[in-house]
C-alpha cells in the first residue's frame, strides 16, 4: 500500500452554511434538539476528490428508522435489474458476492437462486430487517476491516463486491479499500456506482451534496485513490441515474479500456481534476440560489400555491441553503411512511401522504426528486398546474 487515505478536513472552497441531518426527519417535539453541523465542502487536488469537510457520525445519520428504501422507485428496480445483468459475466457458478449497503435487497433479489454465496452489508436495522423478510441474506452492521472478519470464508474468495450509491457514504476510504482487497480474489471485480462529479457541475444539482454523500467521485479522483493500494479502474461506464452518475469497474490487474483513457482527457478538458471547476460551481450555485429562491418569490406574490414533490436527501440542502421554509411551501408530498406526518428537517415543512396531495391540489409543484422525473410525470399526468426544480426539468 503506498498511501493512507482517511477523511480530514482540507481548506474548504464554499459553505451551504447551517445544515441539518439530511434524512432527520422529525417530530415537533424535537425541534428544538434538532444537530446542525457547517456544510462545508473542499476540494483535495492531490487525488482530485470533493469532500465535506465535517459530517455528522455514520451512525446518526444509518440507525434503525432509517427512511430511505431503494425499492420506493420502480425505475430504480429497473436499473439494479439491468446492473445485476452487467455484472454477471463477472460471476461463476459458484462464485461470492458481496453487496456493500444492500438497503432493503433490491440489488441482491436479482440473484436469488444463488443465494448461498451472496450477502448484503446493510448499517440501518429497518431496512435490513426488510431485506430478510425478502430473503435476501443480509449482515445489520456496515462494512469495514472488523465487520467483515466475521464472514471467514469470503476472505480472498469473492469473485464480485457490488455497491451503489454508498462509497461515497463511507468516511474512511483507507479501511474500505483495505476490507475490498482483503475480500477480492485474484480475479476479483470491485463494481461500484456513484453521482459523478461532472454531472453534479453540468447541472450545478448541489444537492447531491448532503451530509450522507462526503465524497463526490469523478473517473480522475476513482483512478488515483485506488492506484494508491495497487488496485485499478479499469472502466468507467456513465449512467442516468441520480441525474448522471457513473459505475466503476476496478480489478487487481491494470487493463484500462479505451473509455477510460477518453473520460480522463475530457474531465482534464474541463479541469474536473483541478480547484477551478470547484470556483465555477461554486459561483454557478450562488446563482442558481437566487434564481430559484425569485423564482419562488414571483409565484407567491401571484398568489399561487406551491408545495414539493418527494421529500428527498437532497431537499434538505435546498430547502435550507436557500432558506425556503413553510412560507414559500405549503407541504412536500412522499411515499414513505417513515416520513409522513413528520417534518423536513431544518426548515420543518409538513410531510404529507400522497392521498393529502390528491385532495389539496396546488397551483405548484416544487420536484425535489427531479432525478425520477419520468417516472413521476408519467404517473401525475393529471396534474395540469406548473412544474419546476433548480435544475431543468
Ligand atoms: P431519491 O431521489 O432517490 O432520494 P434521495 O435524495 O433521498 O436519494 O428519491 C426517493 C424519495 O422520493 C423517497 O422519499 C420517496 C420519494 N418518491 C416519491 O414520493 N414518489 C415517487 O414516485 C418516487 C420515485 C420517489
Amino acid at each position: 500500500m503506498k498511501c493512507k487515505i482517511t477523511h480530514k478536513p482540507i481548506k474548504p472552497f464554499m459553505s451551504f452554511g447551517k445544515m441539518p441531518i439530511a434524512n432527520g426527519f422529525l417530530e415537533k417535539q424535537d425541534f428544538s434538539k434538532e444537530y446542525f453541523y457547517n456544510m462545508e465542502v473542499g476540494f483535495s487536488e492531490d487525488i482530485s476528490l470533493l469532500q465535506l469537510n465535517d459530517h455528522p457520525k455514520p451512525e446518526v445519520m444509518f440507525n434503525e428508522n432509517y427512511p430511505f428504501f431503494t425499492s420506493s422507485s420502480k425505475h430504480m428496480i429497473e436499473h439494479f435489474k439491468s446492473y445485476a445483468n452487467f455484472v454477471r459475466k463477472y460471476l461463476n457458478t459458484n462464485s461470492k458476492l458481496i453487496e456493500i449497503g444492500s438497503n432493503d435487497g433490491t440489488f441482491l433479489k436479482n440473484f436469488s437462486n444463488n443465494s448461498n454465496n451472496i450477502i448484503g452489508f446493510e448499517p440501518s436495522k429497518n431496512v435490513a430487517e426488510l431485506a430478510q423478510k425478502n430473503k435476501v441474506p443480509t449482515i445489520n452492521s456496515f462494512f469495514n476491516t472488523k465487520t467483515i472478519a466475521n464472514i471467514n470464508e469470503y476472505l480472498g474468495n469473492t469473485d464480485l463486491i457490488c455497491a451503489s450509491n454508498v462509497i461515497c457514504h463511507i468516511p474512511d476510504l483507507n479501511d474500505l479499500i483495505k476490507s475490498v482487497d482483503m475480500l477480492l480474489s485474484l480475479d476479483g471485480t470491485f463494481v461500484f456506482e456513484e453521482p459523478y462529479l461532472g454531472s453534479m457541475f453540468d447541472q450545478v444539482s448541489y444537492d447531491q451534496i448532503y451530509d450522507e454523500h462526503i465524497y463526490v467521485f469523478s473517473v480522475s479522483s476513482v483512478s488515483k485513490i485506488f492506484e494508491r493500494f495497487n488496485l485499478y479502474l479499469v472502466d468507467a461506464i456513465p449512467q442516468k441515474t441520480h441525474g448522471g452518475s457513473m459505475r466503476y469497474v476496478v480489478k487487481r490487474k491494470n487493463d484500462k479500456s479505451s473509455q477510460i483513457k477518453k473520460i480522463i482527457e475530457e474531465e482534464k478538458i474541463k479541469k474536473l481534476d483541478q480547484i477551478e471547476s470547484c470556483l465555477m460551481f461554486k459561483n454557478n450555485c450562488e446563482i442558481s440560489k437566487k434564481r430559484i429562491v425569485d423564482k419562488i418569490n414571483i409565484l407567491k406574490n401571484q398568489g399561487k400555491s406551491i408545495c414539493g414533490y418527494a421529500a428527498t436527501s437532497k431537499s434538505t440542502t435546498i430547502l435550507n441553503y436557500c432558506q425556503i421554509g413553510c412560507d414559500q411551501i405549503d407541504y412536500i408530498c412522499d411515499t414513505t411512511s417513515e416520513k409522513i406526518g413528520k417534518f423536513s428537517p431544518g426548515m420543518h415543512i409538513p410531510i404529507k401522504d400522497m392521498d393529502y396531495f390528491r385532495k389539496n391540489q396546488t397551483d405548484c409543484i416544487y420536484l425535489f426528486a427531479w432525478n425520477h422525473k419520468l417516472e413521476i410525470l408519467n404517473k401525475e399526468k393529471n396534474f395540469k398546474g406548473y412544474w419546476f426544480s433548480h435544475v431543468e426539468l
